[in-house]
């Protein structure tokens, strides 16, 4: 049900949802990889979404009327973390029926970490608005999924692989994994590159992040390690959801892959 929803009402969300977000977002900070995070909701105090119109999105999204605002350490620099536990409230927010849409471009940086009073030494990697959505998609909104592809997505051959890193996985070899992938695969991503590859060995899936080559931009911070979290977000959901029981695991040697993949994480099932 998820995609990313720029075109919004301004309607205010009801409070009764503000309040469900509010508790999600303070009970969970934290990561996977041990550090807390801290994420606030930013939500318009008026009947309409003005309140926000100063943190600014280069008008990207319209109407709406909260953003979620967090904040990493530059130096633990956990940004699969962030992507983790952000994309967790996205997920939550789509259960309540609000419009989400992931920025880690489209945003004045300045703002938003104004508005979390950011601290020395933190920095604020994406953020996410959100809102009433409206019944169709603006303009702006279409031009943008157009632009990105956001319908589209990579194969399932060009994501997931056998234990050699080579052999392409197909859904009818992926055992109990098969829709836990598939879910992998409508992650969100930035730009919707897909950066993630995933190989799995037997009842172990080892996550490797491909860099989209020359797309990071030292303006803006590693979107692609985020996008990994988010990632890994879904795959945490879905096997919950199917229960599959397992947990995250570093890897003591580096399991095999492919040249250019960067090894993130992996997923040991019991
Ligand atoms: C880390 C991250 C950063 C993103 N930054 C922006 C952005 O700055 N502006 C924007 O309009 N969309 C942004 N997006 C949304 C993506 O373009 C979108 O997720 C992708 O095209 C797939 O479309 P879908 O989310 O509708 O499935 C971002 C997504 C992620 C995960």
């Amino acid at each position: 049900m998820r995609s990313s929803w720029r075109s919004c009402t301004g309607a205010s969300i009801p409070h009764e949802k503000l309040v469900l977000l509010e508790s999600f977002i303070t009970e969970r900070t934290q990561g996977l990889f041990g550090d807390r995070l801290r994420f606030e909701l930013a939500a318009a105090r008026a009947e309409d979404s003005e309140d926000l119109r100063g943190l600014g999105t280069y008008g990207f999204i319209r109407g709406a009327s909260a953003f979620i605002i967090g904040a990493v350490h530059r130096d633990i620099d956990n940004l699969e973390d962030y992507g983790y536990l952000m994309e967790r409230i996205v997920l939550y927010a789509t259960q309540l029926s609000l419009a989400t849409c992931w920025l880690g471009g489209s945003f004045y940086k300045d703002n938003f970490s104004a508005r979390i009073n950011i601290r020395p030494n933190e920095i604020v990697p994406a953020v996410v608005s959100m809102g009433v959505p409206a019944g169709n998609r603006n303009m702006v909104d279409r031009l943008i999924r157009n632009v990105a592809g956001s319908k589209k997505r990579l194969p399932w051959d060009r994501l997931f692989f056998e234990a050699d890193a080579r052999t392409p996985l197909q859904p009818e070899g992926a055992g109990k994994f098969a829709e836990v992938l598939e879910m992998v695969r409508l992650s969100p991503s930035a730009s919707n590159r897909q950066p993630w590859r995933l190989v799995k060995d037997g009842t172990v899936v080892h996550f490797f992040l491909c860099r989209t080559k020359g797309y990071r931009k030292p303006m803006f911070s590693d979107l692609q390690r985020i996008d990994m979290g988010i990632a890994m977000a879904h795959f945490e959901t879905v096997c919950q959801e199917l229960n599959i029981a397992g947990a995250w695991k570093q890897a003591t040697s580096s399991p095999r892959a492919v040249e250019n993949w960067e090894y993130t994480v992996t997923w040991e099932s019991h």
